[in-house]
């Protein structure tokens, strides 16, 4: 059985003060039945975690480097992300792909640094717009799978997000027979690559989820949660999110 995660990404927003929400988070879930991950900017890890501690909710970092150390100005080692107490790592995002030109190839070197540091990697992927509209959406997310995950992998080590670039921050979602069409697409290549333990790997869905649509997008067979931006932000927006996985 895959254990449901609903994760927040904050991106670059958020301060000290925002931390807050998540002690309102673990008192709200503190008998949820799945996994709860915020994911702030750096700085923030070492806080977030300790505000955590054993309770429900988990932190994860947004982005690492492929390299354990050495002379990367600007870069954080996902050993150092492991010592701040997060379990997760978000890797190729596609705003990282599409603003540092991240490739597949780094994606997945990326998610090595990570899962060897013993974090969890949650690899994302998706199509643009243009893409979509081409046809193109299958294909794509099929070759950005194959380039971005790591030899392997299992479902302790690696979870996929599917986020269409389209879908992200504007507040239209694809249809939930799109969702369900890629998820099973998804399923199947990992199946296929990684035989029964493909079957433990979770999927999630991200891209304008919100309280309104997130019980429609849950009942789809293979969305295991949810990556959420804008609505993770205030435990207001997110605990209705976390109730509608924990009701799935
Ligand atoms: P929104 O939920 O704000 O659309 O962002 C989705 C996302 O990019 C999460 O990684």
């Amino acid at each position: 059985m895959r254990r449901k995660l609903a994760a927040g990404n904050w991106k670059m927003n958020g301060s000290r003060a925002s931390l807050d929400m998540l002690e309102t988070l673990a008192a709200a879930h503190r008998v949820s039945t799945c996994d709860i991950v915020i994911c702030p900017p750096h700085p923030l890890l070492f806080p977030a975690a300790k505000i955590c501690g054993s309770g429900p909710v988990q932190v994860g970092a947004q982005d690492c480097h492929t390299a354990a150390k050495g002379a990367h100005t600007g870069d954080t080692a996902a050993g150092l992300i492991a010592e701040t107490g997060a379990r997760y790592v978000i890797v190729g995002h596609s705003e990282r792909r599409e603003a540092h030109g991240e490739s597949d190839a780094q994606v997945r070197a990326k998610a090595e640094a990570a899962i060897a540091a013993g974090l969890t990697a949650i690899v994302c992927i998706g199509e643009s717009l243009e893409q979509r509209e081409a046809g193109e959406a299958l294909g794509v997310i099929k070759a950005q799978l194959a380039g971005s995950v790591p030899d392997g992998s299992t479902g302790a080590t690696l979870v996929v997000a599917y986020e269409p670039i389209w879908a992200i921050g504007t507040g239209k979602i694809p249809t939930l027979e799109q969702i369900a069409e890629v998820h099973a697409s998804l399923r199947a290549e990992l199946v296929g690559r990684f035989g029964d333990t493909g079957k433990g790997i979770r999927l999630l869905y991200g891209g304008s989820v919100k309280p309104e649509n997130a019980a429609g997008i849950f009942a789809i067979a293979d969305v295991d949660g949810a990556l959420v931006g804008g609505a993770s932000l205030k435990a207001e927006d997110f605990s209705p999110i976390i109730a509608a996985l924990d009701a799935s």
